[in-house]
């Protein structure tokens, strides 16, 4: 076999943003040796990126609320195509995990009596999101990183994992390799959590870093692990346009949330103009009210821009595209004007947002308390993924586990903000418990070495080849498709589009084969592209086939040609799988049926 340094733990998580490290705490607080690896520096994850707060009914700020309104506004934001347990589990335990982030010392906003405090967020009935100014994501990290290191996980950063290992039907391993020195590595264990989170690096414009090339996706999906609703991709419809350098990095919500206003460039608050019916008894329809709702009149109905994001982004798509937008092709929002309603205008933005107003002074040279900031969408949350049980989170692969951005099902078409930091706690915590669970029922097996072998040519393939006049450059390949996904797979999908799209990717993977990069393996980043090209195919074909499949519109997902909700389609979910032959097939399937006593739920909290 191949010189590699092997590791044996009982339960091997993979990814470290919030997921993981849930998972790892809840695994190792069992009793069973737990390793953690993760692509890039412990710490750095998108958790971050969910900025505005974390989603629960705790109720401190308006005493209506409770897990049975978070779960109806789940369940209507994902437009009825969520796993309602999912969903269920999900708005029941938030609170519970909130509470316990707090005692292992997460340090929340206050109300004035000394509770966490809540703000509004798109989609939620009540001021619903607990927050830590505009850094709830970080926050959130930084607990469950104090917390875990305590908890005697063995941490291994900058590791990128390229395959998993079974037996017969079970996970019982990974194979990859670290970044610095590029040295191949194997982890044995008895089970396995995929808490990789996203796909955004598959798109042009995107809020995700560099380590979000959808590796957990394609790792379960090379195991033979089922895909869920793929075609279902968040954009969130306030990132930053300009300067180019920064174009997509977020502008979190919570400033719609704090009663920031989207503007046109003659003015105009937009989302006005456009509120579906699903939401226009909760909608205000007067500036007046949206702005006393905001301020925390219990009477007043919300403001349109705390819509849910699909339809946010589409409007901001209208506005441009029609000639309305600002110079540097985004729409305005601006939370300045609050200067006029509040006596300490300045002073309030920069306390309740402190990232976005150094973010916007940093990199923009604008002081957001004084003028708008110019925004657009950009692809931030993959509401597709693994598919999981719900209650336990293991996959359709036994062994394996999934929790966060790269499970699917809680979602369904659209995800409300907010509910990805409270998805994290929930099932994280529920992945690592069944996985230690799984790990105490089962013994660990042993490797194969000539799988390990065939693993480590396949990596070194690229190297071997060189970066000659025949070899394929990985950037290229990258840029081609992100150009191709952004352009045919983006918030406006057609037919002619998406079936070009699903081309782009075959002709790109046939072009992948003959990547080649120059150097050795050390510290070479281009190498490290050349291997993230195979996730980035998969979910990127993944992506497109279920779009394509799906002819109609749903929350994340719109169709020019099929602008409509189709009552059939909605019965149904999209499972992605590797066929015998090799070749990716969408198969439909039934979305799992709703209980009378659940349907009940969510008729009586329809208005
Ligand atoms: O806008 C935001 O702060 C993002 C939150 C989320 O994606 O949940």
């Amino acid at each position: 076999m191949v010189d590699c340094q092997t590791h044996e733990h009982d339960v091997l998580v993979v990814g470290a943003g919030g997921a993981g490290l849930r998972a790892a705490i809840e695994a190792a607080a069992s009793g069973v040796s737990v390793g953690l690896v993760c692509k890039s520096l412990l710490g750095k994850a998108h958790t971050v990126m969910a900025e505005g707060g974390v989603a629960a009914s705790l109720a401190n700020v308006d005493d209506r609320d409770d897990w049975k309104t978070h779960f109806a506004d789940t369940m209507r934001g994902g437009q009825y195509g969520n796993n309602w347990r999912m969903a269920e589990l999900h708005a029941r335990e938030a609170p519970e995990r909130v509470r316990e982030l707090e005692a292992w010392g997460a340090l929340f906003d206050r109300t004035k009596d000394g509770r966490i405090l809540q703000r509004n967020f798109g989609g939620h009935r009540y001021p619903r999101l607990a927050h830590v100014g505009d850094r709830t994501g970080l926050e959130m990290i930084r607990t469950l990183q104090d917390h875990g290191i305590h908890q005697g996980m063995e941490v291994f950063m900058e590791f990128t994992i390229v395959r998993l290992l079974k037996s017969g039907d079970r996970v019982i391993g990974l194979f990859g390799y670290d970044r610095e020195r590029g040295r191949f590595r194997v982890f044995k264990a008895k089970s396995v959590v995929l808490a990789t989170g996203g796909i955004g690096r598959a798109f042009k414009i995107t809020s995700n870093s560099w380590e979000y090339t959808g590796d957990g996706h394609a790792l379960a999906y090379e195991a033979g692990a089922d895909l869920i609703d793929m075609e279902y991709v968040q954009f969130h419809p306030t990132g930053m346009v300009w300067p180019l350098s920064v174009r997509g990095i977020l502008v979190t919500e919570g400033v719609r949330g704090e009663g920031g206003v989207l503007r046109n460039s003659e003015g105009k608050r937009f989302m006005f103009d456009d509120i579906p019916d699903l939401y226009k008894n909760q909608t205000a329809d007067n500036e007046e009210e949206g702005w006393r709702y905001t301020q925390g009149d219990k009477g007043a109905r919300r403001p349109p821009e705390l819509l849910t994001r699909d339809h946010v982004a589409r409007c901001i798509l209208r506005e441009v595209s029609e000639g309305r937008g600002s110079p540097h092709g985004g729409v305005f929002l601006d939370i300045a004007w609050i200067g006029e309603r509040l006596a300490n205008g300045a002073e309030h933005i920069r306390r309740k947002l402190p990232s976005m107003y150094h973010q916007f002074k940093e990199l923009a040279g604008i002081d957001i308390t004084a003028v708008p900031m110019e925004v657009g969408p950009t692809t931030h949350y993959a509401m597709g993924g693994i598919r999981v049980d719900a209650d336990t989170q293991m996959s359709t692969v036994s062994g394996l586990f999934a929790a966060g951005e790269c499970a699917a099902g809680l979602h369904g078409a659209n995800r409300l903000g907010g509910n990805s930091l409270s998805d994290l706690l929930v099932f994280g915590k529920r992945a690592g418990e069944h996985a230690a669970l799984f790990a105490k029922e089962h013994s660990a097996a042993p490797i194969d070495g000539a799988e390990i072998d065939a693993a480590a040519a396949e990596a070194l393939a690229p190297l071997e080849r060189g970066a000659g006049a025949d070899a394929e450059s990985p950037y290229l390949i990258q840029q081609e498709l992100q150009e191709s996904m952004q352009d045919k797979v983006g918030i406006v999908r057609r037919e002619s589009d998406l079936l070009a799209a699903i081309e782009t990717v075959a002709a790109l993977r046939e072009r992948a084969q003959r990547v080649g990069v120059a150097g050795n393996r050390e510290y070479n980043p281009g190498w490290h592209t050349a291997l993230d090209l195979k996730s980035l195919l998969v979910v990127s074909e993944a992506v497109a086939r279920g779009a394509a499949q799906r002819k109609e519109s749903r929350g994340a997902q719109f169709r020019d040609d099929y602008p409509e909700k189709s009552e059939e389609l909605g019965k149904i979910t999209h499972a992605v799988r590797k066929g015998g032959d090799g070749r990716m097939q969408v198969e439909a399937e039934p979305v799992r049926e709703l209980p009378p006593e659940i349907r009940a739920i969510i008729v009586e909290n329809q208005e």
